[in-house]
């Protein structure tokens, strides 16, 4: 860093041999050379430059997922930086893999050459964030050949509450690929004889998974540990995979999932779980005490959603007791929001379904396929809404800029997992969320969108913009 102004980084975009399978190289798209690409640690409320040169074939932009950005660095998916060689012409998204976009022109793409800086406040509460790519029409293949990274920001208030650090602090990206014989990675939407293998689905309909579950870009890794309590700050960076992981030792006991965080940082107050759900793009911070597990033990993570090789998600392997002076208070936050429905200006009911679009199938918002020439939803600057959202099938909704609390789900109360401040709330078959948020920050045009990845590049992506 320097000192006075913000601090400044550099990550150069550009395809790189990744060693993922042992021994075997796999040709990725990367930030810097590795995937997941460097992880960048930040202090709350010192703002930060990030000079991404975009050395791939292919144009990209790059939004931080959960940042409080303004509107000129959240990555909007026309505001591309082109290759050396790219034509001009191709500004915008030409529907490629997906359906979206059909030779759109967005009169207001601040396209770049090369390079683009991209500032960020990070006037925020601290937690982790994820940056990952955004073009329009091309999320998903961009992802999965490996633009993804992990971003932190950490405060004085939240160091001193003592939870597990250090190496005790474990952020775990966690996202299923399909790799061809030779180890190149195969984006199963463009090659249908992968969706014949087990655990690979390749409809794009649905959203593409895969049968090789990585964690931090390594498969089922067993990672050691002391007998003590671990901070492990998961990110679902699946395109479409779903999770419900749990934690369960080699007699078969379920350890305590003790949820001390959400997607927009700290809880107020614990929460518990022995299963915790996860759709794309959703983080929980969790804490687990290996203190019960004898050494030489192992605890395995396992997703209950998946079958065969895809149940398993990675081990832990106890190596040693160790003294272990973190602790889990009881308040953990003060500064959570409390919204309430009679704070709100308006509610509105938007609908995320399935339909035809350019004669094809979609995915849309209130019946329309995403068109950075459109304004979806303006609101006032400073205003509290609640948004009913509704599902025909599962959809993990996301909003740009602001994080939200769950207000109800189903009509009911929402779920433990619900807790907290989120920006991703996973909206299950046939249900309708509601959520509650403020719209302050920064005026401008921001995106809310389905995170299937698949789901957003077919159409199910809507301009928010904030007067
Ligand atoms: Cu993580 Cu608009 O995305
Ligand atoms: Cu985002
Ligand atoms: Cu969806």
């Amino acid at each position: 860093g320097t000192s006075g102004g913000a601090d400044r980084y550099e990550i150069t975009q550009r395809e790189a041999a990744v060693e993922i399978l042992p021994g075997i190289r796999t040709p990725m798209w990367t930030y810097g050379g590795t995937f997941p690409g460097p992880t960048i640690e930040s202090r709350r409320g010192r703002p930060i430059t990030v000079r991404h040169r975009n050395e791939l074939p292919v144009p990209t932009v790059v939004h931080l997922h959960g940042g409080r950005t303004p509107a000129s660095a959240d990555g909007y998916p026309t505001d591309l930086v082109l290759p050396e060689g790219w034509p001009d012409a191709a500004r915008t998204g030409h529907g490629g893999h997906g359906m979206g976009g059909h030779g759109m022109h967005d009169p207001r793409a601040a396209v770049t050459r090369l390079t683009r800086d991209y500032a960020f406040p990070l006037d925020q509460r601290p937690t982790l964030l994820w940056y990952h790519d955004h073009r329009m029409d091309f999320t998903g293949p961009a992802i999965w050949r490996g633009l993804a990274g992990l971003h932190i920001v950490r405060d004085d208030a939240e160091d001193a509450l003592g939870l597990p650090a250090g190496r005790r602090e474990l952020p775990l990206m966690i996202a299923d690929r399909v790799f061809a014989a030779d180890g190149r990675l195969d984006y199963p939407a463009l090659d249908p004889s992968l969706r014949e293998r087990p655990g690979v689905r390749g409809a794009f309909l649905a959203g593409v998974l895969g049968d090789v579950i990585l964690v931090n870009g390594a498969p089922w890794p067993v990672h050691e540990v002391d007998a003590a309590r671990y901070r492990l700050r998961i990110l679902n960076a699946s395109n479409a995979r779903h999770y419900e992981l749990e934690a369960v030792t080699g007699d078969g006991r379920r350890l305590d999932l003790v949820q001390v965080g959400a997607d927009q940082g700290l809880l107020a107050a614990p929460v518990t779980h022995r299963l915790l759900p996860m759709a794309p793009a959703e983080r929980y911070d969790v804490i687990v005490d290996f203190a019960g597990v004898p050494v030489g033990g192992r605890v395995r993570v396992v997703n209950r959603l998946g079958s065969g090789r895809t149940r398993d998600v990675m081990a832990f392997r106890v190596a040693r007791k160790d003294t272990d002076k973190s602790r889990i208070p009881r308040v953990l936050s003060r500064d959570l929001p409390a919204w309430r429905r009679s704070d709100a200006a308006r509610v509105r009911e938007i609908s995320f379904r399935a339909g035809r679009m350019h004669g094809g199938h979609g995915w849309l918002i209130d019946g329309k396929p995403f068109d950075p020439a459109r304004t979806d939803v303006t609101v006032r600057l400073g205003e509290v809404e609640v948004w009913r959202l509704v599902a025909d099938v599962h959809h993990p909704v996301h909003l740009h800029l602001v994080g939200f609390r769950v207000l109800a789900r189903g009509g009911g109360r929402p779920l433990p997992h619900d807790a907290g401040l989120k920006d991703t709330v996973s909206l299950r078959p046939g249900e309708s969320v509601e959520i509650i948020t403020r719209f302050d920050g920064y005026r401008g045009r921001f995106l809310f969108h389905c995170h299937n990845a698949e789901h957003e590049d077919m159409g199910m992506m809507a301009n928010l913009e904030i007067v």
